[in-house]
């Protein structure tokens, strides 16, 4: 069999369905494929996809052309099936050019597609987060992926049992992407300091919320390496806001209505630097999803929003925080000496319990990273993985 041809791309293209039979329309392609199914391509949408090394920067595999460069009456003037599988479409311009066929199929609409579920849990549906032997993950992509797809599914995903090592944290971390740095450095440490310029930095308790709703983008990921942990008390305390918001959703919808419209300042109190943030509690998209919670108490700014607002607000805000604050949706977890604890920093709140700083030492490493990172890492991994098998 002959080879396939590229694709404008560096992704892995199955090719689990076969073309079947081919039909020109004016300016699109239907192909019907073996399981009977039908896809229809436009034009437009080929020429320009096209692998051809002047469409399609052969290094890059970026777009190396623009619409103006395709005529605007461009068509498709002859379509066939080649003998690997691929299909030669003959356009009006004269381009001639061959298509993967994995790559049609992959790339066709078929409707709307539901997104990988998220799985939303209480802390009776998740009492302790998903765990993998971290050892065994450092060595294993199939477990370092299973890692990385709990935390996208849950929120939160724990490796345990990982050896101390100084630079582990960050190796590991960069392993998924770059590191997204913070007023608190590259890297930080949870341990109690004199002159505390966050609260994290004491052994007292801490109230639910999402570290750093002063910035425009909130980071997406916080990863916590246990160094050492002999104290009394500290467990970390996680809540799923995503679960706690669709229950506002369906028992509180005047207070969602005000989570999701409302819009809260934050600000950090510090003497070297002055970040603010702003944006409603719970975040949605344009189906009304939702995408992220900036949830923070005590790095909230005063409201400036008319008297009315500023009411219903706060009633909501309450609501939302005595949810958070409620066993019910906390999981509670003690931190062991080599547990790296990963969680979406926009979807699971965290909180402490307070602890005994006398007679113990309590060391826990910190970095952030995004989200977009932990996404294309499952994508890049899934792909080699896919590649491999085949
Ligand atoms: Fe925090």
């Amino acid at each position: 069999m002959t080879a396939l041809p590229p694709t404008p791309d560096f992704d892995f293209w199955p090719v689990d369905h076969a073309v079947h039979t081919l039909k020109i329309a004016e300016d699109a392609l239907t192909i019907t494929w073996t399981d009977g199914r039908t896809s229809q391509h436009h034009a437009l949408l080929l020429r320009e996809n096209s692998p051809d090394p002047v469409t399609t920067h052969p290094k890059a595999r970026e777009m190396a052309i623009g619409p103006e460069d395709i005529p605007i009456d461009l068509h498709i003037l002859d379509a066939r099936r080649q003998a690997s599988g691929a299909v030669l479409v003959s356009f009006s311009d004269g381009l001639q050019s061959e298509f993967h066929p994995g790559w049609l199929r992959g790339t066709a609409w078929f409707g709307h597609e539901t997104p990988e579920p998220l799985v939303l849990w209480t802390a009776k549906d998740l009492p302790e987060p998903p765990t993998f032997d971290g050892r065994v993950a450092l060595d294993d992509a199939e477990t370092f992926l299973s890692w990385l797809e709990a935390l996208r599914t849950y929120g939160v995903a724990r490796l345990r049992g990982l050896p101390q090592e100084d630079g582990l944290l960050e190796k590991i971390v960069t392993r998924i992407g770059p590191v997204r740095e913070s007023n608190f450095g590259r890297q930080y440490v949870l341990e109690i300091k004199d002159d505390p310029d966050s609260q994290a930095y004491t052994s007292g308790s801490l109230l639910q919320h999402i570290d750093l709703p002063t910035r425009e983008l909130p980071f997406g990921l916080q990863f916590l390496y246990t160094r050492e942990n002999t104290t009394t008390g500290g467990e970390g305390l996680y809540v799923d806001a995503y679960r706690l918001a669709e229950d506002m959703r369906s028992a509180e919808p005047d207070h969602f209505h005000s989570l999701v419209t409302d819009i809260w300042e934050y600000n950090n109190r510090a003497r070297t630097s002055d970040y603010r943030g702003r944006g409603p509690v719970i975040e949605t998209d344009q189906t009304g999803a939702i995408t992220g919670v900036r949830f923070n108490t005590f790095l909230r700014a005063p409201m400036k929003a008319p008297l009315n607002v500023q009411a219903r607000a706060y009633r909501a805000y309450r609501a939302f925080s005595v949810r958070a604050q409620s066993a019910d949706y906390q999981m509670q977890i003690r931190y062991e000496p080599g547990d790296l604890l990963a969680f979406d920093n926009r979807r699971a709140l965290h909180g402490r319990a307070g602890y005994e700083a006398k007679g113990g030492a309590r060391f826990i490493e910190g970095i952030y990273a995004d989200r977009d990172d932990l996404h294309s890492r499952i994508r890049t991994l899934k792909r080699h993985l896919r590649a491999a098998r085949a």
